[in-house]
C-alpha cells in the first residue's frame, strides 16, 4: 500500500506523514517547492499542486490513498484526476465550519463544502476531516508574547475549543490505514473550551513569566492582522471572535472514540511549541 501526503510541509501534513512512517507505511510527500522539504531518505518528494491536477503526473502512479489539504480552486479537476489515476481513497483536511448554519453562504464555510461536494461527486471514496480552530492560531500571537509580553485581543473572552495539529494528524493516519473511516466526516476539537485570555494565560504559565492581554477595538485589531493576514481573513477571524463572546462551542468526543486516546490539551500545544514564545 502506498500513500500520498499532498502538503507534507505542513503542521498538520508533516505530521500525517511521520504517523504513516510510525505505522511501517510507503509514504510520498508533495510540496509545490519539494526543495524545502526535510525528510528522510525513503520517502519519495514530488513537486505537485492542488490547483494543477496535471502536476500530480508520476507521484500518483501506484498510490491507493491520499491526504490532501482543501486550499484549491478546481476541486471538480482534482478529484477527476484522482479517480483516473486509480486512488481509492481521499482524506480531505476539511473544517466544522461546513456544518455551522449559513455554511455555504459563508466565506470559510462555502470554500470547504465546495471541495467535500466535488469529491462525493466523483465517487471516490472518501473521508473528511472537521477540525474547529487550531491551537496553533495562537501561534499569531508569539511576536508579542516575545517583544512586550503583551497580546493585543478585540475579544479576549471570545470561546474556542482548539485542537492540536497532531491530534488531526492521527485522525488522518487512522483513515489513511485501513477502511473504518471511509465515508466518515469527524468533528475534531480539543478537549476544553477556553476564552483568548485563559489561553494567553496558559502561553504565560508554561513560558513563566506574566503576558498582559490588551483590549483592542475591532478597527485596531483589524489595521494590526491586515499586516499578516489577507483582508477577506482579518474579516473573517474578527467575525469569529466577536459572535465567539460568550458562547458554548461543542467539545467533540470523535477523536477519543476513533484514536481511543484523549486529545491533547491546549497546554501541551503550547509546550510543545514553547520556543515560539521564549
Ligand atoms: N486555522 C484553523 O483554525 C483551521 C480550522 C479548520 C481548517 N483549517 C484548514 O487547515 C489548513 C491549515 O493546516 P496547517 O496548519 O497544517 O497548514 P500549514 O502548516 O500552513 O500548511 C499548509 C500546507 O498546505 C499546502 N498547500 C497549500 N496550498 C497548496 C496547493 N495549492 N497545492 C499543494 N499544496 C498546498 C502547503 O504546501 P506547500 O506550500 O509546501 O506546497 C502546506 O504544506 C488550511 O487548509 C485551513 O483552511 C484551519
Amino acid at each position: 500500500m502506498s500513500v500520498l501526503v499532498v502538503g507534507a510541509s505542513g503542521a498538520v501534513g508533516g505530521a500525517v506523514v511521520a504517523g504513516l512512517r510510525e505505522h511501517g507505511v510507503a509514504v510520498r510527500a508533495t510540496s509545490r517547492t519539494p526543495q524545502k522539504l526535510v525528510l528522510p531518505g525513503e520517502v519519495q518528494v514530488f513537486a505537485a499542486d492542488l490547483n494543477r491536477p496535471a502536476s500530480f503526473g508520476a507521484a500518483l502512479d501506484g498510490v491507493d490513498r491520499v491526504f490532501i489539504y482543501a486550499d484549491l480552486d478546481e476541486p471538480e479537476a482534482l478529484s477527476a484526476a484522482f479517480v483516473e489515476a486509480g486512488v481509492r481513497h481521499v482524506v480531505l483536511l476539511s473544517s466544522s465550519s461546513v456544518t455551522f448554519p449559513g455554511a455555504s453562504d459563508d466565506f470559510n464555510g462555502s470554500r470547504f463544502i465546495r471541495v467535500e461536494r466535488a469529491i462525493e461527486s466523483s465517487g471516490v471514496a472518501h473521508t473528511f476531516l472537521r477540525p474547529g480552530g487550531f491551537a496553533s492560531n495562537a501561534a499569531r500571537w508569539s511576536w508579542g508574547v516575545r517583544g512586550d509580553s503583551a497580546v493585543p485581543l478585540p475579544y479576549p473572552e471570545a470561546v474556542q475549543v482548539p485542537v492540536h495539529e497532531r491530534d488531526i494528524a492521527d485522525v488522518a493516519v487512522v483513515a489513511l490505514t485501513g477502511d473504518a473511516l471511509i465515508g466518515k466526516a469527524p468533528i475534531l476539537t480539543g478537549p476544553e473550551r477556553l476564552t483568548l485570555r485563559q489561553q494567553v494565560d496558559t502561553i504565560a504559565a508554561v513560558i513563566g513569566r506574566p503576558v498582559e492581554v490588551i483590549e483592542q477595538t475591532e478597527a485596531e485589531s483589524s489595521t494590526m492582522l491586515s499586516q499578516y493576514v489577507p483582508d477577506v481573513w482579518v474579516r473573517q477571524i474578527i467575525k469569529d471572535w466577536r459572535e465567539a463572546v460568550g458562547a458554548t462551542p461543542a467539545v467533540s468526543h470523535d477523536y477519543e472514540r476513533i484514536t481511543g486516546k484523549p486529545p491533547r490539551t491546549f497546554r501541551t500545544w503550547v509546550e510543545d511549541h514553547a520556543e515560539l514564545f521564549r
